[in-house]
């Protein structure tokens, strides 16, 4: 509806008219009162002036006048508060079924891997009318997702995994920013997000090579890295067995219980100290500095498929 007005930017997912609504609520309201009280201001000002023979009778205190200029905002921020976190909690929780893609943020650039195994650089194309889930993290220092046509946000942590996901709602183009200084070159740091119809979606696949796809691609370096000689299943074996654990609560040896998800993957990887299965020892090496953070998030896309049943475990 406001196309035309470059105040607004387009809206092209499916919460951007709802974080819209609360926009425009929020700008009326406020126009409302700004108008009430400088109304009353001039009005008063004028009819009570000195000079003008009749001064006003002085109040000294109405309980009902301050329940009333106390309830009234009282409920209108209720009202928006109740509102905005509905929409908040929308915005953001994952759903639990998407597409996944992998971001990875550095100095000043965004690189981007499909579930296909197609990599982008600055730019993303996704299909319309479908959730997008992205898996983020950094390189080097923070950096912020930001898509405005989708009114969607996030930070890019180095160290840890943020996500964030929308469902366009429109075919185009649109801007991706990166909405946290990170350095020389953080207004370069910009690309598009392509929303193309699914079957055009499937022609660009089908157009482009890709690579191998991330659960592939994790699963040559889980050979390659020697990780199964301690955590494939089997009597002997000197580290958990990873297959079916994804998603699942796991004991500690100190007692206390860890969600397996990626954040906790990935710390398993880089600190392995930091968390020891309840009946293990510790023996695993850091695998710091020896896999990048792609390779990471492959390596979890391995993990996570030996859960959801899309690869046999060996
Ligand atoms: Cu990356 Cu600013």
């Amino acid at each position: 509806m406001f196309e035309d007005f470059s105040f607004f930017p387009e809206a092209a997912s499916t919460v951007a008219g709802r974080v819209d609504a609360i926009y425009l609520f929020l700008v009326v309201v406020t126009i409302f009162f700004v108008g009430l009280i400088s109304a009353a201001l001039l009005i008063f000002s004028v009819r009570y002036r000195r000079g003008r023979g009749h001064a006003p009778e002085q109040v000294h205190g109405s309980i009902a006048l301050e329940i009333l200029w106390s309830a009234i905002p009282l409920l209108i921020v209720l009202f928006v508060f109740g509102w905005s976190a509905k929409v908040f909690f929308d915005v953001r929780t994952v759903p639990t079924e998407g597409m996944e893609v992998f971001v990875t943020g550095k100095q000043w650039m965004w690189k981007l891997q499909h579930p296909t195994g197609h990599r982008e650089i600055n730019s993303l194309h996704v299909p319309k009318g479908q959730a997008v889930i992205l898996t983020m993290t950094s390189e080097d220092v923070i950096h912020d997702f930001y898509v405005p046509a989708f009114r969607v946000k996030q930070d890019v942590v180095p160290g840890m995994y943020s996500q964030l996901w929308f469902e366009a709602t429109k075919t185009g183009t649109y801007h991706l920013f990166c909405a946290e200084y990170c350095g020389t070159k953080h207004s370069q740091m910009i690309g598009e997000i392509v929303v193309l119809e699914p079957a055009a979606y499937e022609a660009w696949l089908a157009g482009n090579p890709a690579g191998r796809n991330p659960v592939e691609a994790g699963k040559v370096l889980f050979e390659n890295l020697r990780c199964a000689t301690c955590h494939a299943a089997g009597s002997g074996q000197r580290g958990p067995d990873l297959a079916g654990r994804f998603g699942e609560q796991v004991r500690m040896r100190d007692g206390q219980t860890v969600i397996f998800d990626e954040n906790y993957a990935r710390q398993s990887i880089l600190e392995p100290k930091s968390h020891i299965v309840a009946g293990f020892e510790e023996l695993m090496p850091t695998y710091e500095g020896q896999v990048s953070e792609d390779e990471i998030l492959q390596l979890i896309a391995y993990i996570k498929s030996l859960s959801t049943g899309d690869e046999e475990p060996k």
